[in-house]
């Protein structure tokens, strides 16, 4: 058996127990802390879909994150070649553009994704280095609390795999996209191109806002700034 196909199966035995998706022990626990500091109150439907206040973002979180981050978990390994998956896991760093972020929902789902493959290939003593995976995000949301509450989710998520995960750069972009892709373009470190870029669930808000094509254009522009080789989803 190839190690890349024994490793999706190990990692869906993690992911899925028993076949039902499900977040990992750190997201839930981050997320429940970031719910426990929110305040509650009544909302609009549009509000907990589009957060812009406290409630709304508390709301979003009990409704819409889990659901959201394990439908991009399950994307990725549905469309990301298990080999690719490998390999950039054993890089030891990943940098994420997240468009439409929400409180950094994608951006999460990717980075547990690649600390379980990290932590499989570490117990079977594959050639891993033993250093923490260092990861740069750039978010972009124009609702404020969307982008704070995002950096305290992925900040926490770090704390909370102690070693396992560290972060070199979170960039915070409020300007709507498209409008944000040339910062998103800054945010690439050094000239080198994003591993991943996500829109995810963020579809709906831009159709209000922009035509399919200018939408598609402009999602074209931000796939140019990935690096395709290691694969994106
Ligand atoms: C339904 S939420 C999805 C959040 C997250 N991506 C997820 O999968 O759960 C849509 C997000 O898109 C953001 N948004 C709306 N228009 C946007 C635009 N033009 N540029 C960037 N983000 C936008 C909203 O503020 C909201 O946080």
């Amino acid at each position: 058996m190839s190690t890349a196909y024994s490793l999706s199966n190990d990692l869906l035995n993690e992911l899925a127990p028993h076949g039902i998706w499900r977040m990992s022990r750190a997201v839930e626990g981050v997320v429940r802390d970031s719910i426990g500091n929110l305040p509650r109150g009544s909302v609009s439907n549009d509000e907990r879909r589009y957060p812009t206040t406290g409630e709304g973002m508390r709301a979003f979180l009990n409704a819409f994150f889990a659901r959201h981050f394990v439908q991009v978990q399950h994307t990725l390994l549905a469309s990301v070649a298990p080999p690719d998956l490998l390999s950039l896991a054993a890089t030891g760093q990943i940098s994420i553009a997240d468009v439409g972020s929400g409180p950094s929902v994608a951006a999460i789902a990717v980075i547990d994704l690649v600390a379980h493959i990290r932590r499989i290939l570490l117990e079977r003593s594959h050639s891993v280095e033993k250093r923490p995976l260092a990861v740069s995000i750039v978010l972009n949301d124009p609702s404020r609390i969307c982008l704070d509450t995002g950096e305290q989710i992925v900040i926490g998520y770090c704390r909370a795999l102690s070693g396992q995960v560290k972060v070199l750069r979170i960039t915070k972009v409020s300007e709507a996209f498209p409008w944000a892709l040339s910062r998103i373009r800054q945010g690439a470190s050094g000239g080198c191109r994003y591993d991943f870029s996500c829109l995810s669930y963020v579809l709906y808000p831009l159709l209000e806002q922009f035509s399919l094509g200018a939408i598609a254009e402009a999602a074209r522009a931000l796939a140019a700034l990935c690096n395709l080789e290691r694969g994106e989803p």
